[in-house]
């Protein structure tokens, strides 16, 4: 079942935002409740609905989980500056590890915010091809939207966010649908529980978030669906790089290690 989200305006909604409203609530991906805002506080919003609370504003989407009073929006994060140090000559670590190049077709199956879907969207350029997946269905709207309708001054990042094409699904699920050597490359990036410093710009998602580890299932059909490798992104004490038979490439300056199964 879809779960259900209370929708509503910011405080002083123009009349695009009440067309963006409408044109949401003919969405049948996703189940909105409409309520009228007249001044309410995100607080009431939520004592009244019970529900959490997406809220529609000329710029962008606010969601708020029930009970927190900061909300979850999307933004590139750190693909600006790991794009613009590319285009500087400078290399980015996934880019180098799953040897990414124009034209590449590439599965993301851990979207998240979409910073490094948005970097690997670049790197496979016009011609090549991201698609995310995110099995958490608010996480998945607000993302997806966000992808569509966020303008970066720098062009090229705003061209590579466009073109990813997000799934509200559970990678397993879409993996058993994908035929054989039907992606270049795989990519996993699941939550772990240990808050890491580098991972800050995380923390709107982490109640928002899938906290499902890797399964055996899911490798076993990305081995079968990616046809040169397979990345995973962890916690340098994870336990899946060695459960699965990832080479770890060790990054001193990191805590977060990059591991990959080539095919
Ligand atoms: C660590 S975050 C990914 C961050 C992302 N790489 C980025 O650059 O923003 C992991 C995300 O994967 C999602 N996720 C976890 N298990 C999943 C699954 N089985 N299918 C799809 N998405 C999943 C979580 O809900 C979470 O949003």
């Amino acid at each position: 079942m879809k779960p259900s989200i209370g929708l509503t305006t910011c405080l002083r909604p123009t009349e695009d935002v009440h067309h963006r409203v409408k044109q949401m609530l003919a969405d049948e991906t996703i189940h909105f409740v409409y309520v009228s805002r007249q001044k309410k506080s995100i607080e009431q919003l939520h004592q009244e609905m019970g529900l959490p609370i997406l809220v529609v504003d000329k710029r962008r989407l606010d969601l708020y989980p029930i009970g927190q009073s900061t909300s979850f929006f999307f933004h590139p994060s750190s693909a600006v500056f790991r794009i613009k140090q590319i285009d500087a000559g400078g290399k980015d670590p996934l880019v180098a590890i799953g040897q990414l190049s124009e034209g590449m077709r590439v599965l993301d199956c851990t979207l998240g915010l979409g910073a490094d879907a948005i970097v690997m969207s670049h790197a496979v350029g016009e011609t090549g091809q991201v698609t995310g997946l995110e099995s958490r269905t608010e996480t998945a709207y607000v993302v997806k939207e966000g992808l569509q309708r966020w303008t970066e001054s720098y062009a090229p990042i705003t061209e590579a966010m466009r073109r990813i094409d997000v799934h509200m699904k559970h990678h397993l699920a879409f993996l058993k649908e994908c035929p054989d050597d039907s992606f270049d490359v795989i990519y996993f990036d699941p939550m772990f529980e240990q808050t890491v410093t580098e991972s800050t710009h995380l923390d709107p998602l982490r109640t928002l978030a899938n906290y499902e580890s890797l399964s055996n299932a899911a490798i076993e059909q990305a081995r079968r669906v990616a046809r040169t490798c397979i990345i995973l992104k962890a916690h340098f004490e994870s336990p899946l790089f060695e459960q699965y038979g990832f080479k770890r490439l060790r990054r001193k300056t990191s805590k977060l290690h990059y591991g990959v199964i080539e095919l």
